[in-house]
């Protein structure tokens, strides 16, 4: 079915989009979906680990709620941490019976654990495919519901606004063409913007769609200094930076230096399942030579015998075949890259944001529920909960006015792509990375600020540029925030303010356009 005029619009089919479109649906609302690649290229695809959820009772929730705070630094929202995990056993109940194949053993879910979690909670299917499994079983139930509409390669261009109210999208479709889609909502969950840097984790997709256009209609965006770098990204010359999974030391993996040393024994209690950004910052500084160039840093398998690493994680273990390297018998070089980021469009506990009828969720959004730094395997489990919460809000609100019908502003012709826009995307994610990444300070801030504001982004309305754009902001509010905090807090680390400083900083950026960062209480 292809609709001219949905009751509401959803931008992006990862967890937090197709949960929400679902929830929409089911309440006889008619729902277009859009997503700029094919419908499985999302963050979601690619988790790995698992999906943290406190199957075990009420004392399993309290300590989820315990990790979850503790890990985020002095600045989890406690009452979105509450909800999260309060409301994700009903919602993982809710995938197991849409057909969800969690990996079992002898009749039971299998539990394992990642680090900062102070037990066994992390569900994971076909071993190290969790998020590729979630995304199937949610497309499979969406497919099926006839109110429906999923659109590919079909890009957001932006919000469309009248009145301060959110009416609608531009789009582009795979043609070229522009047009205007209206409903009485749009839900923004776009994912991320790890793309923002050299080195990520994330597919190419991950842009910053949704913040950037929330932040051009005027919306607030919260906490963007902090960007979680996962510890062990593969380190190999000319190879992806691919996910080599926490779940690899949650089920023994150990983390050694050029000198063979397991550093992280004297770093912190936890060792290798300390928090990610304690493990990534320890893992850049062994990694670092007293001259500044480069030292190796390896993941180390070899010791585990209580799993076969090739069936627990096949999928890392194919990938790692393909580069001539094997759990079980070699020392895997690592290092961090961009990988989550907790900030986002600053929204309640139901997705609302600051402008009327527009909502988010997932990565895109920031309820706070990370604080300063995500526990592990929370991210999948955020997408469903708030997706499902959003979804709620969006049938429940008020609005005012039906909005007007769809109107297509004509065939805008396609522009021709954009030569440069490949490389100043490059540039732009060398600036952030070598600026505005894992150790930060004034100085290089303030020359990132003043090289992404010398950028000039050319005005066309093709996909890598509107990406470009996307980009250059989600780049410029990590700065700019980035420069406001002067302290140290979870993922984000000044070498010129290396302390926690709670009497001014135990509260959340807050940055809108024509806006300079300020800090209060959500
Ligand atoms: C991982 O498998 O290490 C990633 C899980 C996450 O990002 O929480």
């Amino acid at each position: 079915m292809r609709m001219s005029d949905p009751d509401f619009i959803v931008v992006g089919a990862g967890v937090a989009g197709l949960r929400a479109a679902i929830g929409l649906a089911h309440s006889g609302a008619r729902v277009l979906v859009v997503t700029k690649e094919a419908l499985a290229e999302s963050n979601t695809h690619y988790a790995q680990g698992g999906i943290a959820v406190a199957i075990g009772g009420q004392e399993d929730v309290a300590l989820h709620l315990r990790d979850t705070i503790d890990a985020g630094d002095g600045l989890v929202h406690r009452d979105a941490a509450r909800v999260l995990v309060e409301e994700g056993p009903r919602r993982v109940e809710e995938l197991l019976r849409w057909g969800t194949a969690f990996d079992h053993e002898n009749g039971r879910l299998m539990l394992t654990r990642e680090g900062a979690h102070s037990r066994n909670r992390i569900l994971h299917a076909h071993g190290d495919a969790t998020g590729a499994e979630i995304a199937r079983s949610l497309l499979r139930h969406a497919r099926a519901v006839e109110n429906i509409e999923l659109r590919e390669w079909t890009t957001t261009i932006d919000l469309d606004i009248e009145d301060g109210e959110v009416l609608g999208v531009t789009l582009l479709d795979p043609h070229g063409h522009v047009r205007l889609a209206r409903a009485r909502a749009v839900l923004l969950a776009s994912g991320g913007a790890g793309q923002v840097y050299s080195d990520t984790t994330n597919p190419a997709v991950a842009t910053g769609d949704g913040i950037a256009m929330a932040w051009r209609a005027g919306a607030e965006i919260a906490g963007m200094e902090f960007y979680q770098f996962h510890p062990t990204a593969l380190s190999l010359p000319g190879a992806p930076r691919f996910l080599l999974s926490e779940a690899l030391r949650g089920e023994g993996a150990w983390l050694r230096n050029a000198q063979g040393d397991r550093f992280m024994e004297r770093s912190h209690p936890l060792q290798e399942l300390a928090p990610r950004d304690v493990v990534a910052r320890a893992i850049t500084r062994e990694g670092t030579g007293p001259d500044g160039a480069p030292l190796p840093v390896y993941l180390d398998m070899r010791h585990v015998t209580a799993i076969d690493p090739a069936t627990r994680f096949p999928g890392i273990s194919k990938f790692l075949a393909a580069h001539g390297l094997d759990l079980r018998r070699d020392l895997i070089p690592v290092r961090p890259a961009a990988h989550y980021l907790m900030g986002g469009i600053r929204t309640d506990v139901n997705g609302r944001t600051s402008l009327p009828r527009l909502f988010a969720a997932g990565e895109a959004a920031c309820t706070g529920v990370h604080g300063a730094n995500r526990l592990a395997s929370n991210s999948l489990l955020e997408g469903l909960v708030f997706g499902a919460r959003a979804a709620d809000a969006m049938i429940g609100a008020d609005y005012n006015a039906p909005p007007s019908p769809s109107r297509t502003p004509g065939p805008e012709p396609a522009s021709s792509p954009s030569a440069s826009a490949a490389v100043l995307r490059h540039e732009l994610s060398r600036i952030m990375w070598e600026k505005a990444g894992l150790l930060r300070d004034a100085e290089g801030l303030r020359a990132a600020r003043q090289e992404l504001a010398a950028m000039s982004i050319p005005d066309i309305r093709d996909r890598p540029t509107l990406e470009l754009r996307n980009l250059h902001i989600a780049g410029q509010l990590i700065v700019a925030s980035a420069l406001a905090r002067e302290e140290s807090r979870g993922a984000h680390y000044r070498n010129d303010f290396p302390h926690r400083d709670d009497a001014r900083f135990a509260r959340h950026s807050i940055v809108a356009k024509g806006r300079d960062v300020s800090f209060r209480d959500f």
